[in-house]
């Protein structure tokens, strides 16, 4: 069976892009992938200093790291900061990628995000594949963006716009096709 983690670039209470985040994990679990829906919360590190390594490398860096290589898939829900990431994201990553081995190389990844703007966290998801690819992460290629937020959802979570729900079944389609396991 294969496997998935997910999460969102946005830890905050009623955060769209954690809605996002679950449905995509509820749509990988109905294509037979057993997930785990991760909360950035759970995994606290201090903003990255090269000063911190080697002696402060904190726990989460590294746990967060081994269940990164453990899975097949990982599916990331961003947010849009200003036309790029939010910083919780750009700190994840810059942690992750100091961890050895590399927890970029093991799963394919799928990007998506949520934004009030009407384009949909564009900018974010450019950055966000720009900078996986630049680590040697592979990320299927479809564009999920979505926007405004405040009409993207219905009250079960689940999108409401047919290109979206389209958008999401290439997803998942992709994921489960470009993945080992
Ligand atoms: C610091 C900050 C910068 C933002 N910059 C953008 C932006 O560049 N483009 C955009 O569409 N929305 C922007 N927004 C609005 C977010 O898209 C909106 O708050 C969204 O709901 C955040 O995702 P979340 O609901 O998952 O927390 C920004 C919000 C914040 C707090």
């Amino acid at each position: 069976m294969k496997t998935a983690l997910t999460l969102s670039g946005s830890i905050r209470k009623g955060s769209e892009n954690r809605k996002l985040q679950l449905h995509v994990g509820r749509k990988l679990a109905e294509a037979g992938v057993d997930v785990t829906n991760l909360d950035l919360t759970d995994f606290p590190m201090p903003i990255f200093n090269e000063d911190l390594e080697p002696d402060n490398v904190p726990e989460a860096a590294r746990d967060l790291a081994a269940l990164w290589r453990s899975r097949d898939i990982i599916f990331i829900a961003t947010p849009e900061y200003n036309g790029g990431l939010p910083p919780l994201l750009v700190n994840t990553i810059a942690w992750l990628s100091r961890q050895r081995p590399s927890p970029f190389r093991q799963a394919v990844f799928g990007i998506g995000g949520v934004s009030s703007g009407k384009y949909g966290t564009i900018w974010s998801l450019s950055h966000l594949r720009d900078s996986l690819s630049k680590i040697g992460a592979l990320v299927v290629p479809g564009l999920l963006g979505i926007g405004p937020a405040e009409e993207a959802f219905d009250d079960n979570g689940d999108p409401v716009e047919p290109a979206i729900i389209r958008k999401v079944e290439t997803m998942v389609h992709d994921l489960t096709h470009f993945s080992r396991g």
